[in-house]
């Protein structure tokens, strides 16, 4: 590994004086995930980093995510393939006058521990874009993973820009204590709607409503649904953010107001499902109350992808967004993070602290 000695400017260059041979660890996978994903369907390899051409950083991992997307995507990549997901990584060699020595980016470098890149050519698939973290003071880094990164820019646009919810509306949540859900509950409370969200334990949901300002939550394992419905949203409900799929989304849609407006986020109930499941049918209901589905990726918002961090920055500062971690530890321990989420482990947004 490579030892930091000491930065210096030449020019407009920032080099960190490291001592050269870089070897980054990172995961391959080399066989496609049946059921849950297992340590034994990765190897961990080292490779050896190229020296920086004009352009370029070196980086570091401190924090690596897990998300749910990890376990839908792999199926559409050729074995063996490095596996892909987003990190914050400190910058510790740079000639790249933008991005110095010692400041943080969040990128979609995989599971890696170190990364050579040029920020100014993003990669074609991007699930993160390259950015450079803004100053958080006493904030973690790590919140670049989270309600400063993808998970709050999915929360962000998926409500505002496809729910679109107006004052006095009700809104339903699924997944609703993760990192997507439970941050787009207390947006739904900053623009001053009822919101109502369903997680997978007792405690989650007290959290929500203790401590996230939820009107209502229910554990989906123990509960009744269409009683909760009709409990928690008795005019109805205008919006559905739909982190979950199956039969307790058409129950939610069948529930709905006139017009009212679904943002389909994600489907993680049958994520580690080989046969996918059947549920009732869902075009009465889009028909009749004429609804408004819309699926989305937040990369949509690539190019407004600041103004969605900011947002979030500035309610955080606000004291109005609230953030918890479930952090792993080590970079051996990306498989069981990973299950972690597919289990429902986290309340909030699950990170690994590579060291
Ligand atoms: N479209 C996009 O661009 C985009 C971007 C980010 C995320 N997403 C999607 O948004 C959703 C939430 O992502 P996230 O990052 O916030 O993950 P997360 O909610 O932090 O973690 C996953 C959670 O899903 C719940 N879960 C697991 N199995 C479930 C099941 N069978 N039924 C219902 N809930 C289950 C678990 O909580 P419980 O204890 O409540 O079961 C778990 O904590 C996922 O579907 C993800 O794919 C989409």
């Amino acid at each position: 590994m490579a030892t930091l000695i000491k930065h210096f400017q030449i020019g407009t260059r920032y080099y960190s004086g490291l001592s050269r041979s870089v070897k980054a660890r990172k995961y391959v996978l080399t066989k496609y995930f049946d059921g849950e994903p297992k340590k034994t369907d990765f190897k961990i390899v080292e490779e050896e980093l190229p020296e920086l051409k004009n352009g370029e950083i070196l980086t570091e991992a401190e924090y690596l995510s897990v998300d749910p997307y990890m376990r839908a995507y792999m199926i559409g990549y050729k074995l063996p393939t490095d596996m892909i997901g987003g990190q914050v990584a400190k910058i510790i060699e740079s000639r790249n006058e933008k991005f110095p020595v010692g400041k943080y980016v969040a990128g979609s470098f995989g599971w890696r521990t170190h990364t050579v890149c040029n920020p100014s050519e993003q990669p074609k698939q991007i699930f993160l874009p390259l950015t450079l973290l803004p100053e958080l003071g006493s904030y973690p880094v790590s919140l670049g993973l989270g309600i400063l990164g993808m998970p709050g820019n999915t929360s962000y646009f998926g409500l505002k820009e496809i729910c679109k919810p107006k004052p006095g509306e009700t809104i339903v949540i699924t997944g609703a204590a993760g990192a997507v859900g439970s941050h787009v509950g207390q947006i739904g409370k900053i623009l001053g709607c009822r919101v109502v969200g369903f997680a997978g334990t007792d405690d989650k949901c007290e959290y929500l409503i203790k401590e996230l300002g939820f009107d209502h939550a229910y554990n989906y394992r123990t509960s009744n649904i269409k009683a909760a419905l009709k409990e928690a949203a008795p005019k109805r409900v205008d919006c559905y953010f739909d982190n979950v799929g199956g039969e307790i989304s058409t129950t939610i849609m069948n529930h709905m107001n006139h017009y009212g407006r679904i943002a389909v986020c994600g489907s993680i109930s049958s994520y580690n499902d080989s046969i996918l499941p059947k549920v009732t049918i869902l075009q009465p209901a889009i028909v009749f109350k004429e609804l408004k589905v819309e699926g989305f990726l937040v990369n949509r918002w690539v190019n407004r992808w600041e103004e969605g961090i900011n947002a979030n920055l500035n309610w955080l500062r606000e004291g109005k967004l609230k953030y918890q971690e479930r952090i792993y530890h080590g970079f051996d321990n990306m498989v069981e993070a990973l299950n972690g989420i597919l289990r429902g482990e986290n309340t909030g947004k699950a990170i690994v602290k590579v060291k």
